[in-house]
């Protein structure tokens, strides 16, 4: 078995995985959103603290296996440095214990992964990967072959739902939040900006969205003037643009992209709203959809077991001291992941 776990932002979780049939045997999780809540986004200090606390007592659940493993699994990229570390110092701890190697995940390669939660390996795959994180488009033909087709230039949209949520004076994440509102809202309402419309580029960018998100907060009075109506309409009218810019740069990709298995990864992978509409591209193109359930599209420990047992596989662990984190390796168009 394989044991796993995830510190790279504010979700502290752990799980263990069986090797021969990939079965996820005992999954955890203790989030921190309440705590970042009253900021709008994640405090690294707080964030480091929490874990401190919650992965001891994540590990004492899954007691039952620990005689059991063949290694730990441990994200060290990309993510905040601070609590990077938290979770491989543990790690570490495990595994000079038991005399385990370490594998060390990099944390987008776990949201792919994310896919194959209790069942085999499928690829080659071409890969729409929105978490707060990141934003790209990646084909993958194997454990070490992912390259970047396109990313962002700016924020991610994970991080334009939170930006946008904190705009209007609402909690953290963003994202639930707003999909939420939009149900109930007019999308044709207000006219935001479909980002890169005119750009031959084959690339994301949604800063010049939350310009527009926010100069027409100013226009209503500012957040605290605005009704529940106007919350709904904006946050229906703002996933219209994003659902617009996925679509416009995701379907020049597929013109020239001949895999025909397309996935849908990384915690924004949960809107509904988003997922229908990259759907309904994918028929449109003769491709197929895959998404990973629901409960595995935000962060966790399952999905980065569930890389475990291939990296296993594949001979990409090493010993636990040799080691470290990454928090920031630039990723960009063309490169591997
Ligand atoms: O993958 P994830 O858990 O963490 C990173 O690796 O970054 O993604 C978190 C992001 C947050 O920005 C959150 O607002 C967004 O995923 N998110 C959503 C939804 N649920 C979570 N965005 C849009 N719609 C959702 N339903
Ligand atoms: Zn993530």
């Amino acid at each position: 078995m394989i044991l796993s776990i995830e510190s790279s932002c504010d979700d502290s979780a752990l799980a263990i995985t069986r090797i021969t049939d990939y079965k996820l045997l005992h999954h955890t999780k203790i989030s921190q959103e309440a705590e970042h809540s009253h900021y709008g986004g994640v405090v690294p200090e707080l964030a480091s603290r929490l874990h401190a606390t919650a992965l001891p007592r994540l590990l004492e659940g899954a007691k039952p296996w620990l005689d059991q493993l063949k290694a730990v699994a441990i994200t060290t990229q990309p993510g905040l440095a601070v609590t990077l570390n938290e979770g491989l110092m543990m790690a570490k701890t495990i595994a000079v214990m038991n005399r385990l190697p370490l594998i060390p995940v990099h944390h987008l390669k776990g949201h792919i992964y994310s896919l194959f939660i209790d069942k085999p390996t499928r690829l080659p795959l071409l890969v729409i990967l929105i978490s707060g994180g990141h934003t790209m488009v990646l084909r993958v033909r194997g454990i070490e072959d992912m390259e970047i087709l396109a990313t962002s230039m700016d924020d991610s949209v994970g991080e334009s739902f939170d930006k946008t949520a904190k705009m209007m004076g609402l909690g953290y994440p963003g994202g639930p939040i707003i999909e939420k509102l939009a149900r109930g809202g007019d999308e044709d309402r207000f006219d935001l900006p479909i980002p890169l419309r005119n750009s031959p580029l084959i690339a994301f960018s949604l800063s010049g969205l939350k310009n527009a998100v926010r100069l027409t907060i100013e226009k209503l009075g500012g957040a605290e003037k605005m009704t529940h109506q106007d919350q709904c309409d904006l946050a229906a009218s703002f996933q219209k643009a994003i659902r617009g810019h996925l679509l416009q740069k995701t379907r020049k990709l597929f013109t020239t992209e001949t895999i025909p298995d397309v996935a849908l990864v990384g915690g924004a992978s949960a809107n509904l709203y988003l997922r229908e509409a990259i759907d309904s591209l994918c028929r449109e193109f003769d491709k197929t959809l895959h998404v990973a359930p629901l409960e595995y599209c935000a962060d966790n420990a399952a999905m980065i077991g569930r890389y475990g047992i291939d990296a296993y596989h594949a001979g990409l662990f090493e010993n636990p001291q040799d080691v470290t984190i990454t928090p920031n390796r630039k990723l960009q168009q063309g490169g591997m992941l």
